[in-house]
């Protein structure tokens, strides 16, 4: 389904529900209401109306305080906060048809019983416009087990947030039986429209990430309890030796790094020691190794390397675990002492430095035009939708593709230091055309970039029109 013919608030945007007030509606709230989305939080459960009142203060009181907080670390603009908040209006249960007849897509949050998920779709079904796209967000019940609460069931499924929804990239949507293809895809474009990244998964238990993390939780507890490390040592072994690896390559493609026969031994390994079936390795990874898929080494495993440039990739990857080290600040001092003059995974000219050290006295000396002129020549760049430039002819080609015309106005710059890295915003207006000849005006925008050691590393540029 076009997701162009769901756009009835005033600016053509979808209108967004929450089903629920509680953690989950309200950081889906939040997230919606941060990319400019007009959101309505509705409260389906019966209370008297001082209940009521309790309810919306507390849910009012809790998003004002977190866009404080988003805007004390640098995520928001203090002057949008309260342009943010008018986006989220509140119904309660007698007035939820007002809240839900025009929204397009409607995301259940309701207590995680299967009564309560119930009466809450019935009802939502009942007064939700029928192209509406209705999400639950259970952590447990299938999209197959809760679609029959559904009238019209190809409108439902199920998008799995993690805390805090307004952070977190990840949402898993998992379609149910008869969930319509089309709105797997309206939905998953909404999200990548506002820079989340979600993932398909079939209606099964525990989606993706809480089946790999129960897992792995459960393990680092049974280590508790049998005495093999202190709790410190495992978290610290879980943050530095583990976890940080999976943020740059995931775990199917660190197989294919390490190889999937060394999977397939040190499983062997482990059940026999351990005496334990949770330590086999599944048929897959005996099937790959018979038919020559181990990973780098035969350049094919889980993915396909055959045609890439393997050690241009590996460099990559590397160079993000370099940038995620210095991160973490746990760079080895000869490491840091190499690149303190050269940023891993930035562009190398010295031109870049130089337009950088241009740009950063432009700010002191609050020359905007020509700090944009100096922003405009070097950077890589990610737009939400995962659109990523490293070089101004791919930017320049996609605007092309986007606009007919485009004008920059910037009005300020914020700047900030956190440790090695400088972190700037630029904020100001777009005006332009789109290529369908409709013309914009005043369109808000954000650039926010890091520069490290004197190269600019990374900008996400938001807007009010992405
Ligand atoms: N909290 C999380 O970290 C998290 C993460 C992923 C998914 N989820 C899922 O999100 C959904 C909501 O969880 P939550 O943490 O926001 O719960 P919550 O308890 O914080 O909020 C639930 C909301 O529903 C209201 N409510 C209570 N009983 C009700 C009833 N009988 N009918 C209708 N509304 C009722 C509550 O007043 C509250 O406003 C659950 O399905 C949960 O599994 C939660």
């Amino acid at each position: 389904m076009d997701s162009s013919v769901h756009k009835p608030d005033s600016r053509g945007r979808d209108i967004i529900a929450s089903i629920g007030a509680g953690r989950m509606g309200r950081g889906i709230a939040i997230t919606f209401a941060l990319a400019g989305y007009e959101v309505r939080i509705i409260d389906v459960k019966e209370r008297s109306a001082a209940e009521y009142e309790v309810l919306h203060k507390s849910a009012s009181a809790e998003i004002h305080s977190t866009l404080n907080m988003l805007s004390s670390i640098g995520l928001l603009d203090a002057n949008n906060i309260k342009s943010t908040e008018a986006k989220v209006s509140f119904f309660a249960k007698h007035n939820c048809a007002a809240g839900l007849t025009d929204a397009d897509i409607i995301f259940e949050a309701v207590p995680e019983t299967l009564d309560a998920k119930e009466a809450a779709l019935k009802l939502v079904s009942r007064f939700a416009q029928s192209s509406a796209i209705i999400a639950s967000t259970t952590s447990t019940i299938l999209s197959d087990d809760l679609q029959q609460f559904v009238l019209r069931p190809g409108r439902f499924l199920n998008a799995h947030w993690l805390n805090p929804a307004y952070l977190v990239p990840l949402v898993e949507v998992s379609p149910g039986r008869d969930t319509d293809p089309a709105n797997v895809t309206r939905l998953n474009t909404l999200l990548e429209t506002m820079g989340k990244v979600p993932v398909v998964c079939s209606a099964s238990p525990g989606y993706i990430v809480p089946r790999i993390q129960a897992l792995a939780m459960n393990e680092a507890a049974r280590m508790v309890e049998e005495g093999v490390a202190t709790v410190e040592d495992i978290d610290k072994a879980t943050k530095y030796g583990f976890g940080f690896r999976f943020a740059i390559l995931g775990l199917l493609e660190f197989i294919d790094w390490g190889g999937g026969d060394i999977l397939y031994y040190a499983s062997r390994y482990m059940t026999n020691a351990m005496n334990s079936e949770r330590y086999a390795a599944p048929a897959i990874i005996e099937k790959n190794m018979k038919e020559g898929r181990i990973g780098l080494s035969t350049s094919k495993g889980f993915l396909d390397y055959s045609t890439i440039n393997v050690n241009e990739y590996q460099q990559e990857k590397l160079a993000e675990f370099v940038s995620m080290l210095r991160h973490i600040n746990k760079l080895p001092p000869s490491a840091m002492a190499a690149t303190s003059t050269q940023a891993v995974g930035a562009p190398e000219s010295p031109d870049a430095q130089d337009t950088v050290q241009q740009f950063l006295k432009s700010l002191e000396t609050s020359d905007l035009n020509r700090a944009q002129a100096c922003l405009d020549q070097e950077f890589s760049m990610t737009y939400p939708g995962g659109n990523e430039f490293t070089a101004l002819p791919q930017l320049v080609e996609w605007l092309n593709n986007r606009y007919q015309s485009v004008d920059k106005t910037v009005e300020r710059f914020d700047q900030s230091q956190a440790g090695v890295e400088t972190v700037i915003y630029c904020y100001g207006t777009l005006s332009g055309v789109w290529l369908d000849g409709t013309s914009f005006t005043n369109v808000r925008f954000v650039d926010r970039f890091v520069v490290i050691d004197g190269l600019i590393h990374s900008l996400f540029s938001w807007s009010d029109s992405t």
